[in-house]
């Protein structure tokens, strides 16, 4: 994806993929170091717009820019003219007149991301999450954290075993597929890079047309747990409607929460996961989230090497940079 926008993990191909996730390990190891900062996007200008709620996903962005030295514009919109009515389109012409080389945007519209894309050709964007259509940085990261730790078991790096590692691999993605940009991204990038994907939910929980998805689907949970090497939770998004899915939490709990009972009959292998921000004894119970095999503090560091990768790459081999050399 050199100096190219992320939009979506959907046509990345695996090599691409692992080209992030190596130079993610790099940057990683930046990230232990006394002093945590390279230079790498010195003099580059990152423009971090949220019109939609993030904690991990907007202060990863920013961190991992400013770890690259370069200069972070940070629009909080309920406090911009966004909310005096202003458009998408004028908001970013505004910010792109202000001189910027990337724009880093969550947004609730589906496509949003793609939109401001053709409204700044030359701006490179990277979609922190458009509606309910995709979550990439999301998919990479999760990836990202499930590579290291079966790079672990192996007692190797990820970057020498490159995407072999999830030749095999079973991941199951559960919950709220239909509303979830989360699951997308994932089962793109797992399938990418070799895995099997499969999707459990509800049915009122599935969307109505998964063609295109890499994923098989199950509506066996508990066969589906005992299949896995990898189970992905997802929450429960009640801001997109979805109490309306479901006939109580409380049912859905039973049919498809990761219960401390379930989680406990798991592998101790079986590695859990969450994007967060979770409802706790909803999607999963509150004690499961302290078991070992629980990744989703990893996931959260996770975010700052992919995301510094991410950047990296988009901002790499741009037009100035050419003329500089
Ligand atoms: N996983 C995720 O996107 O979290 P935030 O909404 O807090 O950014």
């Amino acid at each position: 994806m050199a100096g190219s926008s992320l939009l979506t993990i959907d046509g990345l191909s695996k090599t691409a993929i692992v080209e992030i996730l190596d130079h993610a390990e790099t940057f990683a190891e930046v990230n232990t170091r006394a002093v945590r900062k390279v230079p790498t996007l010195k003099g580059k200008v990152v423009a971090s717009l949220f019109f939609e709620e993030s904690t991990r996903t907007r202060l990863s962005f920013e961190t991992a820019a400013k770890r690259l030295s370069a200069d972070v514009l940070s629009l909080a919109v309920a406090s911009s003219s966004v909310k005096k009515g202003e458009s998408l389109r004028d908001t970013i012409a505004t910010i792109d007149a202000l001189g910027i080389d990337a724009v880093v945007m969550r947004h609730a519209s589906s496509g949003a991301a793609v939109q401001v894309s053709r409204f700044v050709p030359h701006v490179r964007v990277v979609n922190a999450g458009d509606g309910q259509h995709q979550h990439p940085t999301q998919g990479l990261l999760d990836a990202f954290t499930v590579r290291r730790v079966l790079a672990e078991r192996h007692a190797t790096t990820g970057r020498e075993s490159g995407a072999e590692l999830f030749s095999g691999l079973r991941v199951l993605i559960v919950g709220d597929v239909r509303h979830s940009r989360v699951a997308r991204s994932d089962a793109q990038c797992y399938a990418a890079l070799g895995a099997t994907v499969r999707v459990c939910a509800p049915g009122t929980l599935l969307p109505d047309d998964l063609s295109g998805w890499p994923v098989e689907v199950s509506h066996d949970f508990e066969g589906s747990l005992a299949w896995a090497d990898v189970v992905g939770l997802l929450r429960l998004q009640r801001e997109r409607g979805t109490g309306a899915f479901v006939p109580t939490l409380r049912e859905f709990t039973a049919t498809h929460g990761l219960t401390w009972e379930r989680a406990t009959a798991l592998s101790p292998t079986t590695l859990i996961m969450h994007p967060g921000p979770m409802n706790r004894g909803v999607e999963i119970d509150s004690r499961v989230t302290s078991l070992p095999n629980v990744l989703i503090e990893r996931q959260v560091a996770s975010g700052v090497p992919v995301r510094m990768s991410v950047l990296y790459l988009a901002l790499a081999g741009t037009r100035e940079d050419a003329t500089d050399e």
